[in-house]
């Protein structure tokens, strides 16, 4: 008998933002229904998991009003389930997405933000191999720039040693029943917490970083569609 047991993963793909920060060039369109390269952001990033064989289902989670937008992506997947609304904050989404897999009860599930669509295999291996051995996983980038620390945004305090700090991706990993409930917990607290291994932090699960990707951005500012622009056509030349 084999003593590994196939696990199973759940992807959550974090979607029910206003992406105001994209828009502040006036665009209308919510981030993650833009097209990058004729292809919404949104559908990029379900269709990379999607690629992903261990990955058994994707839930996506949208905002109240982006329904029809959602629709028209027109997105059919036997390993898709139905979207699910979020809330308010990125937090509360995520929460909504673990609530609707409670009756699948995954063994692992993975966090997504729906805003990093170049998110590739090799990056999601490396967060499933980091569970082996740690309760929680998020791939990270070492930090390049110096950090200055100045809490009023004028006046430096202090200067961070970037030897020991890491700039955080998703997808996440997590044990299931273990992010689940901490993100109940934290749910009852008046902070906000902005990613998933965070939490796990704060519940005194054991986190480990995996090699993060400095291709696998989060579009985040109106120029990042540029960029995003810029890397699928290099990436497209490369093969040519
Ligand atoms: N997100 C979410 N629910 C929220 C807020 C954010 O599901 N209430 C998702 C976003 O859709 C995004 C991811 O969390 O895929 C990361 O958040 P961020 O990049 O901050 O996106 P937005 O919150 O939409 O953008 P902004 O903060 O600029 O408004
Ligand atoms: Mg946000």
């Amino acid at each position: 008998m084999s003593v590994t047991r196939a696990r199973s993963i759940a992807a959550i793909v974090v979607a029910a933002g206003k992406g105001e920060r994209a828009s502040a060039n006036g665009e209308t369109e919510p981030k993650q229904y833009r097209l990058v390269h004729g292809i919404p952001v949104l559908t990029r990033t379900i269709r990379a998991l999607l690629d992903i064989p261990e990955i058994s289902v994707v839930v996506p989670v949208i905002h109240p009003d982006h329904a029809a937008r959602y629709a028209a992506l027109g997105l059919a997947d036997d390993r898709l389930l139905p979207a699910v609304t979020g809330g308010a904050t990125r937090q509360s989404s995520v929460l909504a997405g673990l609530m609707a897999l409670g009756k699948i009860r995954p063994d692992l599930v993975l966090i997504q933000d729906a805003a990093r669509p170049f998110v590739d295999a090799k990056l999601v291996h490396g967060v499933i191999a980091g569970l082996a051995n740690h309760e929680a996983a998020l791939p990270a980038m070492p930090v390049t720039d110096t950090i200055k620390k100045a809490p009023d945004g004028i006046n430096v305090v202090s200067t961070e040693d970037r030897r020991v700090l890491f700039a955080a991706q998703t997808p996440q990993g997590f044990r299931f029943p273990q992010i689940l409930s901490a993100h109940m917990r934290a749910s009852t607290l008046p902070r906000e917490f902005t990613d998933d291994a965070s939490i796990a932090e704060w519940a005194g699960l054991r986190v480990a970083i995996t090699p993060g990707n400095a291709n696998n951005i989060k579009i985040t500012l109106p120029e990042d569609f540029e960029r995003a622009e810029r890397m699928i056509a290099g990436a497209q030349a490369m093969e040519t």
